[in-house]
């Protein structure tokens, strides 16, 4: 389980310039396709692989390219997303910095696919300096000739931008993106149309994120077919996690799809284990998806053991199983106070809110108050029920999924771990110490999940 097809060289040096990227065998995708391939048996190609889109909703791509509408005369865009705002989120960042022209390949690669002559690199402010290597690396491109016009001689002409967002998490929405990139306010569109119709520009425009793009690259070098070899069932090939909080090795890790959960948070190649205290829990997708107790991560409905994959960790539904989302990884141990996490995200989902909506403007900042008064030992019993009460009203209410990712964290954390909010609302002199559970570890009893 230990196969890399983005990172294999991530440690090579000088692997961020163009000479060893392709010493390394970097750019035979952009030959292969340009040179012996059609556009279409690109498509093709990644229809076959099962790639899913590594943004978080796992859209199979190759179905999603194959919406793209083609009225003559009419340019078509590919929009990389690399605004990577998601708390616990840092994978896109990493193969960006690390190996840029990976995503610059994959990028000609999709875009000779989908008949763009132009692409945008869209990237949160936050990475302006991942912005100048992604810059370095196109200059360096386009002077070899891999890039611009008529790429190989093949009559293929190709450009990309980078367009450096200002930190909003909502310009990570496709369609606020766009807005965005239009040089607007990066307030999400009302679906359909969808961008594969009317996008960029009102043009038809794919957005793909930028580890989707990357995988394009593996994907045209060895075919489809190889590529969803890897992986079990509809979770083909590898994916990036980003992973976090109480483990003994953070960082940034390609797995094979399939890979047990146990293995993955507790073996030395990945997570290492946790740091020295007892695991509570785990949000395996970034922090909008769902927390799960620990031994709900490790479990599934049916008692199996649980896979990375997209399928198995969101088995059982919202009362056993979570998401694979972002990949955005993130362990909690005994000490970690659920209420207090909860508090954080909806702070920050109140904070990125573009406004639009009523149940999400008004429901994340009536939501964030009461956790404050409840993580701040000044709640009441009844304040646990009319959270339940706003997250619900939020959830399918509005225009975007930020509404829902807001909704879910605060669903899941009272769904299971409603005990400790009840803690907080009978001992508010111990919750009114911000370390609470330091020293006094918050001991979870496992029960069905219910509210
Ligand atoms: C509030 C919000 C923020 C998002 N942020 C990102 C992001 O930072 N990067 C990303 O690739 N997708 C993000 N998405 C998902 C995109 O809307 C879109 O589905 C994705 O870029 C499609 O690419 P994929 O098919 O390759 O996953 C976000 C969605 C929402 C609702
Ligand atoms: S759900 Fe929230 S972020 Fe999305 S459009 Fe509505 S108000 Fe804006």
């Amino acid at each position: 389980m230990g196969r890399k097809l983005l990172l294999e060289h991530e440690n090579v040096p000088g692997i961020q310039g163009l000479e060893v990227y392709r010493a390394k065998g970097g750019y035979r995708s952009v030959e292969k396709a340009l040179r012996t391939m059609s556009p279409e048996a690109v498509v093709e190609e990644v229809k076959k692989s099962g790639l899913r889109g590594r943004g978080g909703a796992g859209f199979p791509t190759g179905m999603k390219w194959s919406f793209l509408a083609k009225p003559p005369g009419v340019p078509r865009y590919l929009v990389v997303n690399a605004d990577e705002s998601e708390p616990g989120t840092f994978k896109d960042r990493y193969l960006m910095e690390r190996i840029p022209h990976l995503l610059i390949e994959g990028m000609i690669t999709s875009s000779f696919a989908l008949g763009a002559n132009l692409a945008f690199i869209y990237i949160r402010g936050e990475y302006f300096y991942v912005s100048r290597i992604l810059e370095r690396a196109i200059d360096e491109a386009r002077a070899a000739g891999w890039l611009g016009r008529n790429i190989l001689g093949t009559g293929y002409d190709l450009e990309i931008h980078v367009q450096v967002g200002a930190g909003a998490y909502i310009c990570g929405e496709e369609t606020a993106l766009l807005e965005s990139l239009e040089g607007k306010r990066g307030n999400p569109r009302i679906k359909p149309p969808f961008p594969a119709v009317k996008g960029l520009y009102e043009c038809p425009t794919v957005v793909n994120n930028v580890e989707t793009i990357a995988a394009v690259v593996p994907i045209v070098n060895d075919g489809g077919e190889e590529y969803a070899k890897i992986g079990v069932g509809r979770s083909t090939g590898t994916k990036l996690i980003s992973a976090g909080g109480n483990i003994r090795r953070p960082g940034v890790y390609e797995i094979e799809l399939g890979v047990s959960c146990d293995e993955f948070i507790n073996s030395d190649q990945w997570c290492g284990g946790v740091d020295g205290r007892a695991f509570k829990a785990v949000v395996p997708g970034g922090s909008s998806v769902p927390i799960v107790p620990y031994e709900l991560f490790l479990r599934t409905a049916a008692g199996e053991p649980r896979l990375m994959t997209y399928e198995s960790l969101s088995d059982g539904g919202f009362a056993t199983g979570t998401m694979l989302g972002s990949g955005g990884f993130y362990a909690y141990n005994d000490a970690q106070c659920i209420v207090r996490s909860t508090w954080n995200h909806t702070r920050f989902y109140r904070h990125e809110s573009c406004g639009q909506c009523s149940p999400c403007r008004e429901g994340t900042g009536w939501m964030e108050k009461v956790l404050h008064r409840i993580e701040h030992g000044e709640g009441r019993m009844e304040d646990i029920d009319l959270l339940w009460d706003i997250q619900r009203r939020i959830e399918g209410n509005t225009i975007c999924p930020l509404g829902d990712a807001a909704a879910w964290p605060v669903a899941s954390a009272i769904r299971h771990f409603r005990d400790e909010f009840e803690f907080h609302v009978r001992h508010p002199q111990k919750v009114k110490d911000p370390r609470h559970f330091e020293k006094e570890p918050f001991v979870r009893k496992p029960k069905p999940a219910t509210v």
